[in-house]
């Protein structure tokens, strides 16, 4: 992948875009010092591709990104943009770049942000690299995404109060988390959270079949069960599946929808490294001459993939770990 190294790479944008996740600003931080290590300047784009759009923009210098390598959401601030669709958009934001000066745009956020920073270099050939951000980890050509783990953390916290109640009360709870099309936050929050089941988009959902190991887990003296429910999941969200359990097998259920939180909060750890390292190597990426492609995380190792992974490839879940949550709710 890399082009032509761009002889002198004196100024880059970077924005972010997309639903937010924990860990843009570390990611943030990281595109800002790593260029002004290597004396190269930054612009941030406010509010996404609208931002660009617009001119709405800051400079970056190394104390504007001091004291943000703990703080959730991202000081750019994020929109899903509809005017970038547009051809006549994409013009507009071109210009502002041309305008700057600038000869390399960072993206951070989701598939959505990726198509739109290939069809601008599409048309302008000009050097995009995008940096995974999003809590749905729903990215091929990554392991995993920036926000993905503390989003599980935050879900883990609120699963862990409702099993207080669900036992207190012998009851079946189901708990819907975040991930749109992709049951990555499910699985894992399944998982940690030590569910009975986790539905899953990936997955063809049998409400007979869960009736079924329901009564099993009775029969066994469980007092109380957790079923995950992706929000994308093929029976529905979590109240219809409550419906649709109370309706054949006349179960009372409890519904808790987790929600937005899973967007917010301190981010972790993990989210904290990947964020740094992602955030870095899309910088050197830009230097190395390198035109069109994301940067991800593949058995710890840096990598880097054409932007059109995210959209052409779907990311498989691991069924290997559905069976574990059967595994371990026996
Ligand atoms: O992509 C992140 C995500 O939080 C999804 O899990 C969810 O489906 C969607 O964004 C919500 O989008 P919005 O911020 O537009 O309500």
């Amino acid at each position: 992948m890399p082009g032509k190294k761009i002889k002198k790479l004196k100024k880059i944008a970077v924005l972010t875009s997309g639903g937010d996740s924990p860990g843009m600003n570390p990611a943030i931080r990281a595109v800002v010092r790593t260029a002004i290590y290597h004396k190269i300047e930054v612009i941030g784009v406010k509010w996404g591709y609208d931002g660009l759009i617009k001119n709405i923009t800051t400079p970056l210098i190394s104390r504007s990104v001091g004291g943000i390598i703990n703080r959730g959401g991202t000081i750019l601030y994020s929109a899903r943009s509809k005017g970038f669709k547009t051809k006549a958009g994409r013009k507009k934001a071109f210009n502002t770049l041309k305008k700057h000066r600038v000869n390399g745009l960072i993206v951070i956020g989701g598939d959505g942000s990726y198509r739109g920073a290939h069809e601008l270099h599409q048309e302008t050939d000009f050097p995009v690299i995008g940096v995974p951000g999003t809590i749905d980890n729903d990215i091929a050509g990554t392991d995993y995404t920036i926000g993905f783990y503390t989003a599980i953390d935050t879900a883990i916290e609120a699963i862990d109060k409702i099993r207080d109640t669900a036992v207190s009360h012998n009851r079946l709870f189901l708990i819907e988390v975040m991930g749109r099309h992709a049951g990555f936050i499910a699985l894992a929050s399944a998982i940690a959270g030590g569910a009975e089941d986790a539905l899953l988009p990936e997955t063809p959902t049998n409400i007979t079949k869960i009736i079924k190991q329901l009564q099993n887990y009775k029969k066994r003296g469980k007092v109380s069960s957790i079923i995950i429910v992706a929000e994308g999941d093929d029976a529905g969200n979590a109240l219809e599946v409550a419906e649709k359990i109370r309706k054949k097998a006349g179960y009372e259920t409890r519904v808790s929808v987790i929600g937005y939180q899973q967007r917010g909060g301190i981010p972790s750890a993990l989210d904290r490294i990947l964020a740094t390292r992602l955030g870095s190597a899309a910088v050197e990426e830009l230097i190395n001459g390198t035109k069109c492609a994301m940067v991800g995380i593949q058995t710890n190792e840096v990598i880097t993939n054409p932007l059109e992974i995210a959209w052409e490839k779907k990311k498989p879940i691991d069924k290997s770990l559905l069976k574990l949550v059967e595994v371990m709710s026996c």
